[in-house]
């Protein structure tokens, strides 16, 4: 579906006067009703441009992708609420409907199941990939590295038929890629996929299992593996998914955009939060677990502590993410029989925060990320893997953010502009000529 099918401009219109100069910008509204303003003759008519860091007001881009509405706690992907999705789909599937824009048919599942399972294994020569690396690489800039060097193995060029190759085989063998990244920094030997598993069950047996020890994948830890990876496998127009476009509106292939979107990724203000969250929880207990004294420096900006997992530049109300994560949190810690401690800090400091002024009125409200932690901790991921899992996830998303971007009848490469702030012009002098 081409996201040109999916808005249309109203007769609205809005004048805009510059210098004598003057354009009328149309109004454009999307399906669910949000506005916008349509600026692409802004320049050239009045010689403006407009000025917007962090974009916060700025559409770059129309998809039919994922609909949020951040003051009412919104997310749905090609219309379906999240809600729904995480009770009865599964992360392949969800995926198939990212990157095609409908369900799969049973078939279709079928399908595509057994293409993602038959792509699994790397490329032998990747052994020698990994043992260039120190054994203390992070995981996260391991795969971005690892998904660019894809592109070293499958050159062939991205027509419609390669594409549909392609993006089977990213899905297939990121887990296997996120696995061996892992396993390299443990320095244990890598374990091959097996196909007689689902993809989550294949992930956790790649992490956990080793030649001496099979890991028998607990089925309730693969649900909420697979759960964490709905949730997490498409977010709109943010930082990541915004790096993966216009890396990719430079015809860069696919594996190179989402390599640049790994990194994107990797920031604590972005998919590092989780790892961030347990960090400060855990902190939080080695002081003996006062949660209102972290509140206080959280809300002391010259402290340059944040509440990790709380804010977020759209949801102004809550994360929906975040109520079915708190939800999926008991239910594993209570499976596992892990330590509920991390999730009892979580629980009083989120109840603290919810009624503390600085966070109501700023409206920060836990985030995807505030819980997803503390699942990732009790099921056995370490915690510099927490935003590979997020990476895992994100993938589908990236994948059918990438398309509609190269389908789009408007596309051209993105390239912001500026305001100049520097020295207007000056002329060269030689070094012995300076003050
Ligand atoms: N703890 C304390 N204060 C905060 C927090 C926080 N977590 N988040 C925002 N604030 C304060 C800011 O200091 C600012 O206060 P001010 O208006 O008095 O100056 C105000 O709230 C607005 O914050 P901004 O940083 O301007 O909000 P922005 O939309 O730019 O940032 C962000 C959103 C990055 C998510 C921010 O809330 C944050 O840093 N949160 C913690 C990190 C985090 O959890 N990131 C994960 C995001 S979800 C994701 O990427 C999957």
């Amino acid at each position: 579906m081409s996201p040109e099918n999916t808005s249309v401009a109203v007769q609205e219109a809005l004048e805009i006067k510059h210098e004598g100069r003057s354009v009328r910008l149309p109004v454009v509204r999307g399906t669910e009703k949000e506005t916008a303003l349509d600026i692409g003759q802004l320049r050239s008519a009045t010689g403006l441009i407009t000025l917007d860091p962090g974009y916060a007001n700025t559409g770059s881009c129309k998809s039919a992708i994922t609909f949020i509405d951040g003051e009412k706690g919104i997310l749905r992907y090609r219309g379906y609420p999240i809600e729904e999705l995480a009770e009865k789909s599964s992360y392949l599937e969800v995926a198939w409907l990212l990157i095609h824009g409908e369900l799969p048919t049973a078939a279709q599942s079928r399908e595509f199941t057994a293409q993602v399972t038959r792509h699994t294994m790397l490329h032998e020569n990747f052994r020698r990939f990994f043992s260039t690396l120190p054994k203390d690489a992070h995981p996260m800039p391991v795969c971005a590295a690892a998904i660019g060097t894809l592109a070293t193995f499958y050159q062939e060029p991205e027509s419609k038929e390669h594409i549909q190759e392609t993006i089977v085989r990213l899905i297939a063998k990121m887990p296997t890629l996120a696995a061996y990244s892992y396993k390299h920094s443990l320095g244990q030997p890598f374990v091959y996929p097996r196909n007689d598993l689902g993809y989550t069950s294949n992930f956790l047996h790649m992490m956990f299992s080793n030649p001496c020890e099979e890991y028998e994948v607990d089925p309730v830890v693969a649900k909420a593996v697979d759960l964490l990876m709905i949730l997490h496998a498409d977010h709109e127009q943010n930082c990541s998914t915004s790096t993966v476009r216009l890396v990719g509106s430079s015809m860069a292939n696919l594996f190179a955009s989402i390599s640049a979107g790994i990194s994107a990724l990797w920031g604590p203000l972005h998919g590092g939060a989780n790892q961030k969250v347990i960090e400060m929880l855990e902190q939080i207990d080695a002081e003996g677990g006062d949660v209102n004294r972290f509140v206080a420096r959280a809300k002391d900006q010259k402290s340059g502590a944040r509440l990790m997992g709380f804010g977020h530049r759209v949801y102004k109300n809550y994360d929906p993410r975040a109520a079915i994560l708190k939800r999926a949190c008991n239910d594993v810690t209570r499976r596992v029989g892990g330590s509920s401690r991390l999730l009892e800090i979580a629980m009083r400091l989120e109840e603290v925060a919810l009624k503390d002024e600085y966070f109501v009125s700023r409206k920060l409200y836990p985030n995807v990320d505030f819980y997803s932690g503390v699942i990732y901790k009790a099921i056995g991921i370490p915690v510099n893997m927490f935003t590979v899992m997020f990476a895992m996830g994100r993938l589908s998303g990236w994948i059918a953010q990438w398309l509609e971007m190269r389908d789009d009848p408007t596309f051209r490469i993105g390239r912001p502009r500026q305001v100049y702030t520097g020295p207007a012009l000056r002329h060269y002098a030689p070094a012995a000529a300076r003050g």
